[in-house]
């Protein structure tokens, strides 16, 4: 296979990146490098990819690469991803997730790809108080990011239905881990200790996450990529449910700060209490299981952190308006 990936200087579509330069398989790589876009995650894997800075949107430049390149799988990464920002400005999170899924599609379809696997969320599902998600629970997502994640599902299953495009859809759970953009709990919680500031929690910080190490979730999309059966969709969970507060008491105990550093602050609107897969179908069929242990993950995450706390530290002048 030859594959390109999108949205690659992104946290996860890096991750995915460094653990292909570590099978030794070389990708070509697409990313606009909006905001939370970084190069310098992909030193790692240096010499392993062909890097287009270009916009899953514009459909001249995309076609452009796709006939340069002659791909013959997709692995789609690019998105908005971040549910305060989607909030605040809804449009951005409309024309990439969905327009923008949309011209991939469209100029995949031209070229004869053996596979595209399109990675959503968890999110689409809305939200469970008990129970879990299967991958035919009905989509019901709650704030503008995950109705466009949602959207781009069933654009993608549309495909595969009307074209018989051989397309895969990837729900993982919340990822976190190293060179996570600081605008997400855990490396965000890690960025205002840093800066002597109180730890932003919504609500009472009951809110519930399944927690999935970055490289555990890089994993299984490389599984899913190479075995997943086309048509399929496939949750990607780690099991480990954790409360933020806790996940937050966590990085104060790694860091030995005290709990004053905690401010509970207005609940963000339309905030999903608890999302929880079932990811029984990729244990059993493909044989994936997460491996990083919650406690260990957030521990190596946050010490790198705070190995890394200039870059860290750089990113906050964009994050800054969301907590204004
Ligand atoms: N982070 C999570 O916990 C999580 C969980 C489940 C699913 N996902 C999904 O996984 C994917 C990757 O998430 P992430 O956390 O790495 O996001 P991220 O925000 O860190 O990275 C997204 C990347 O996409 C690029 N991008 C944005 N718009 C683009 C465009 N129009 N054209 C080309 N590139 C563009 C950005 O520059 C960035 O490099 C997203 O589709 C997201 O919805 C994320």
């Amino acid at each position: 296979m030859k594959i390109l990936t999108t949205g690659s200087a992104g946290f996860i579509g890096s991750a995915f990146v460094r653990l292909m330069a570590q099978k030794g398989i070389k990708l070509v790589i697409v990313d606009n490098l909006d905001y939370a876009a970084d190069l310098k995650r992909l030193e790692a894997a240096k010499g392993f990819f062909k890097f287009y800075k270009a916009d899953i949107r514009d459909q001249k430049k995309i076609e452009a690469v796709f006939k340069k390149e002659k791909p013959s799988a997709v692995v789609n990464f690019a998105a908005q991803s971040h549910v305060d920002r989607s909030i605040k400005e809804p449009f951005i999170f409309t024309d990439t997730n969905i327009r923008g899924v949309q011209v991939l599609l469209e100029v995949s379809k031209k070229y004869s790809l053996e596979r595209f696997v399109h990675i959503s969320t968890d999110e689409v599902y809305g939200d469970i108080e008990h129970g879990e998600f299967l991958e035919t629970t009905p989509l019901n997502p709650s704030s503008p990011y995950s109705a466009s994640k949602a959207a781009a599902d069933l654009l993608v299953k549309a495909y595969q239905r009307t074209f018989k495009f051989p397309a895969i859809i990837v729900r993982p759970s919340n990822n976190y881990g190293l060179w996570q953009y600081p605008e997400k709990l855990i490396p965000l919680a890690v960025l205002k200790i840093l800066r002597g500031e109180k730890i932003p929690v919504y609500a009472q910080g009951k809110n519930v996450r399944e927690w999935l190490y970055v490289e555990d979730s890089a994993a299984g999309i490389f599984e899913i990529l190479e075995k997943g059966k086309i048509g399929e969709v496939y949750n990607l969970g780690s099991g480990q449910e954790k409360q933020n507060i806790e996940v937050v008491k966590g990085i104060l105990e790694i860091l030995k700060a005290d709990e004053s550093r905690i401010e509970f602050v207005k609940d963000r609107p339309g905030h999903d209490i608890r999302y929880k897969l079932n990811s029984q179908k990729i244990r059993v069929e493909l044989g994936w299981e997460a491996k990083v242990k919650f406690e260990q993950g957030l521990e190596k995450t946050v010490e790198w952190c705070a190995s890394n706390k200039d870059w860290l530290l750089g990113k906050w002048k964009k994050i800054a308006p969301l907590y204004k």
